[in-house]
């Protein structure tokens, strides 16, 4: 395994190990970001068969496309569907992004919710930030040389212009949010990923990997694998 960013694990069942730390993080009423596509659906469905107690959760999202919530491409309308209606008990607090405001104002709308729920901090500290990885090695809605990969001020900003799609407005957490987390676990897995996976953290922080650009100033970043997406740690 070549020299890696952070703790990886290349597990059999990736989809079972980030349900057990959704559960584990749920019990201990964690802030919690969930991330959007593919990926995650599995490993939410798995996570809400393990009967956490959510009660004291708050979940949040790195990122959501400019529909609304009951849209096909709607990240909060996927979790919503493979975890929040189906975990038992009391739910969990959920802050979704209004994506239908359009970008602008659903990023001011999600910031004050963020700076609500951390009064007076400089930078928010969730305590479990989930992400994906792009094939173009972006995270949340953050792309390739796009200008939001700046932003060191505002916790929360609308994507015109997303580099892959869908290709509809999004808001993302800024690098300023993702670096300030407690724990940041990727999710990544498929051999169309290896090549993400080395750009992202085998390499030098690049803009051109956004991925590359995560790097938790006090919390810790994990990857979790399967052995296809790992391959891109394999030495050269
Ligand atoms: C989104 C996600 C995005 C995702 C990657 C990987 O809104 O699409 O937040 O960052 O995590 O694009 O997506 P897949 O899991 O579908 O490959």
């Amino acid at each position: 395994m070549g020299a890696a960013r952070g703790s990886v694990e290349v597990v059999d069942d990736p989809a079972g190990e980030i349900a057990l730390r959704l559960a584990a993080a749920a019990n201990a009423g964690a802030q919690i970001a969930l991330t959007g596509g593919s990926t995650p659906r599995i490993a939410y469905e798995r996570a809400a068969e393990l009967g956490a107690d959510w009660s004291s959760a708050k979940i949040w999202w790195g990122d959501d496309r400019c529909v609304g919530p009951d849209h096909e491409q709607s990240n909060y309308g996927m979790a919503k569907a493979a975890l929040l209606d189906r975990i038992e008990g009391e739910p969990p607090r959920i802050h979704r992004i209004e994506g239908e405001l359009g970008p602008g104002p659903a990023a001011h709308q999600y910031e004050e919710a963020l700076r609500g729920a951390f009064p007076g901090a400089r930078v928010p500290e969730l305590d479990l930030i989930l992400l994906g990885l792009g094939p173009d090695a972006h995270c949340a809605s953050l792309f390739p040389r796009n200008p939001e990969l700046g932003e060191q001020e505002r916790w929360a900003v609308g994507v015109n212009s997303p580099g892959m799609a869908p290709l509809v407005p999004r808001v993302t957490l800024t690098l300023p949010v993702l670096n300030a987390a407690r724990n940041v676990v990727f999710l990544v897995t498929g051999a169309d990923k290896a090549p993400a996976v080395r750009r992202a953290f085998a390499g030098p922080p690049d803009p051109d990997a956004p991925a590359s650009l995560i790097d938790p100033v006090d919390g810790s970043l994990t990857l979790i694998l399967d052995a296809a997406a790992a391959e891109g740690l394999q030495a050269a």
